[in-house]
C-alpha cells in the first residue's frame, strides 16, 4: 500500500500578505512538476484567502494553524471550521506544541477540533510529541499514547484512514537538533501501531509525518525511513528554495 508523501510548510506566525504573495509567486514554479507529492502551506489566518486565490489550480494546498471546535459563539478571537472552508481552505493544522503550551490546548478540545474539521470537510494534521524531560525519564510512548488515543477518540474508521498525524518532538522544534534516524522511525512507527490499535485497517492509510528541524540537507535521510510518509517543516519552510528542496527530495525518494 503506498501512501502518498506529503510536504507541509507551517509559517507559524510569519508573512504578511505582501510577503506571502512574493513567496508563493517564487514557489509555484518550483513545484509546479512534484508528482506524486502533496504539498501544502500553512499560513496565518490574515494569509489565508489570499494564498487559496494565487494557489487555485496548483498542487499547493493552503492549511490555516488552528481553529475552534464549535461553530460560532462567543469566543473572541476564534475561527470555526466553516469560516475556513468558505474561503476553500483545505486543511488545518490541530494540536501543534506552540498552541499545547502557549494557549492551553487540551487533548479534549482536540478531539472535538478533529470531528469539526472532518465535518466540514477539512484536512486535520495532528501534532504530537514529546518535551526533552518527557524523552529522557522514558515517557515519550506514554505521551505519545495519551495524545494520539484522545486526538482520534470521536473519530469513525474511515476517517482515521484519512488522518494525518505529525510526529514533533519538542526538543527538535526550531532548535536545530533533529531527531536521529532511530527515534524519528521508532516513535512514528509507534505512532502508527496506535491508530492500528484504533482502527486495524485504516493504519496503512493513516499519513505520518515527522517535524522538527527539518532542512533540505536532512530531508532525504529523514523522508527515507519506513513509517515516515513526509515532514511538516517550520523554519526552513519560510524560504520558497529551501521548501521546494524539501519537496524535492520527496519527489526523488517517490520516484525511486
Ligand atoms: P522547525 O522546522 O522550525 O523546527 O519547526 C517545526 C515545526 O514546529 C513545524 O510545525
Amino acid at each position: 500500500m503506498a501512501r502518498t508523501p506529503f510536504i507541509a510548510g507551517n509559517w507559524k506566525m510569519h508573512k504578511t500578505v505582501a510577503e506571502a504573495e512574493d513567496y508563493i509567486q517564487a514557489l509555484l514554479p518550483r513545484v509546479y512538476s512534484a508528482d506524486g507529492v502533496d504539498v501544502a502551506i500553512c499560513v496565518p489566518f490574515t494569509a489565508l484567502q489570499a494564498m487559496v486565490d494565487s494557489t487555485r489550480g496548483s498542487r499547493v494546498e493552503v492549511f490555516a494553524q488552528n481553529m475552534h471546535e464549535l461553530s460560532n459563539g462567543a469566543f473572541t478571537g476564534e475561527v470555526s471550521a466553516a469560516m475556513l472552508t468558505e474561503i476553500d481552505v483545505h486543511g488545518v493544522v490541530l494540536g501543534h506544541s506552540e498552541r499545547r503550551q502557549c494557549y492551553n490546548e487540551t487533548d479534549k478540545a482536540l478531539s472535538h477540533k478533529m470531528v469539526a474539521a472532518f465535518s466540514a470537510g477539512l484536512k486535520p494534521i495532528l501534532c504530537v510529541g514529546e518535551t526533552e524531560d518527557e524523552r529522557e525519564r522514558g515517557d515519550t510512548e506514554r505521551k505519545l499514547r495519551h495524545q494520539v488515543q484522545e486526538g482520534l477518540e470521536r473519530l469513525t474508521p474511515e476517517q482515521i484512514a484519512q488522518v494525518t498525524v505529525a510526529y514533533e518532538p519538542i526538543w527538535a522544534i526550531g532548535t536545530g537538533k533533529v531527531a536521529t534516524p532511530d527515534q524519528a522511525q521508532d516513535a512514528i512507527a509507534f505512532v502508527r501501531a496506535l491508530i492500528e490499535d484504533k482502527a486495524p485497517d485504516a493504519a496503512e492509510h493513516a499519513r505520518v509525518l515527522y517535524g522538527g528541524s527539518v532542512t533540505p540537507d536532512g530531508a532525504p535521510e529523514l523522508l527515507a525511513l519506513p513509517d515516515v510518509d513526509g515532514a511538516l517543516v517550520g523554519g526552513a519552510s519560510l524560504d520558497p528554495e529551501n521548501f521546494a528542496r524539501i519537496v524535492d527530495a520527496a519527489v526523488q525518494l517517490a520516484a525511486s
